[in-house]
């Protein structure tokens, strides 16, 4: 599987998204404000990968620094967190990883500028190393839930592409197929840009797990006939009540699981989970330009010029139906999550297991 971002030589490398599948080429960014570019205009996306994208940004933007003291260095760096906030509001991951850089930055302050600006690098470095084995993680856990023989609807691309490695809502499918468990996927094409059609389906191919495509609008028909066991999808932020922001669409797939009694399972890195909000009202909705909807790859237009168009990028699915937040630490009932908050929770009695042997 190609990597999806990179540190390379003071420079940070990432897969252009935007043209998967047609074209796997590369972008070299040598400066934050073209990491940002790269985030606004989905070169990279995908929540986690963001946040990775986000740290590795920080750290090209702080090389250009010529501050001789923290404050200074602080102070100059403001731009750069803003820059790198301002790209895309709905998940969470770049707060998050804004923030793990200036509890660092302030813990180290006594360092030297140059070794500041080193650690900036192992961060974003670490970051990235982190991510992959928390998706593993995810994996493990997650897999517990599948069968041998499932089908898994997944909707969005929440793979090895949107995150540093090994996706979250696909790392239970890879550690199925791991241990033998026959699956196969049903992949959303994820109108408007398509990332269940150009980037789930081509990602799950590569990793040799039969993967179907589908319109949006096809998985009730395939809930009603029976064809589904389970739905696994990633999220961009989850409040402390387990209400869970994803891709457009998810919020719909959750309801047609309650009525047809699918499972509906959330994969949720803790870096996904923002605890400062109560509900997922408080969880800031991308919404962007009308060219997405009126044009394919906006280049063929397919709707009249002109016309009136919303484009809201994610939804909240309200806590009531999901199944289970499957993170690193283990699967929770979403009423659970905010006793994750404390630190002497006792995580074996909190998970969720499944009820069927698998
Ligand atoms: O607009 P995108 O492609 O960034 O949306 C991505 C999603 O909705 C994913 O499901 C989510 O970020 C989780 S990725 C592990």
């Amino acid at each position: 599987m190609v990597k999806t971002i990179e540190w390379v030589n003071g420079k940070v490398i990432m897969l252009d998204q935007s043209r998967l599948p047609l074209e796997v080429s590369f972008i070299e960014c040598s400066d934050y404000r073209k990491v940002a570019e790269g985030i606004r205009e989905l070169w990279i996306r995908g929540a986690p990968a963001i946040g990775i994208a986000a740290a590795m940004g920080i750290a090209l933007g702080a090389q250009e620094i010529k501050a001789d003291n923290f404050t200074d260095f602080m102070r100059e760096l403001g731009p750069v967190f803003n820059e790198v906030l301002s790209t895309r509001p709905t998940a969470v991951n770049i707060k998050w990883a804004v923030e793990r850089i200036k509890s660092l930055l302030i813990q180290r302050r006594e360092e030297s500028i140059d070794r500041l600006k080193a650690l900036l690098i192992e961060e974003a470095k670490k970051i990235l190393e982190e991510d992959i084995e928390v998706n593993k993680a995810i994996g493990r856990w997650g897999a517990e839930f599948i069968k041998d023989g499932d089908t898994i609807l997944t909707h969005c691309n929440a793979g090895a592409l949107a995150t540093g490695g090994y996706g979250t809502a696909t790392a239970p499918m890879l550690v199925a197929k791991e241990e033998g468990k026959r699956i196969q996927v049903i992949a959303d094409e994820t109108r408007p840009v398509l990332q269940g059609a150009r980037l789930t389906a081509w990602e799950l191919m590569q990793e040799g797990i039969p993967v179907t495509l589908i319109t949006d609008n096809t998985a009730g028909a395939l809930m009603k006939r029976g064809e589904i066991d389970l739905v696994i999808v990633g999220t961009d932020r989850t409040a402390r009540n387990g209400d869970v922001a994803n891709k457009i669409g998810t919020y719909t797939l959750a309801v047609l699981c309650k009525e047809h009694k699918v499972p509906f399972y959330v994969a949720a890195p803790l870096s996904s989970i923002d605890f400062s909000i109560t509900s997922g009202e408080f969880i800031p909705i991308e919404e962007r330009g009308p060219e997405e909807v009126t044009c394919i790859f906006a280049k063929y237009r397919i709707a009249p010029d002109g016309v009136n168009v919303r484009n809201i990028a994610f939804d909240v699915t309200p806590h009531k139906y999901v199944t289970a937040i499957i993170t690193e630490k283990g699967a929770f009932i979403p009423g659970d999550l905010k006793k994750l908050m404390k630190k002497d929770v006792n995580l074996e009695r909190l998970r969720v297991r499944p009820y069927f042997k698998s």
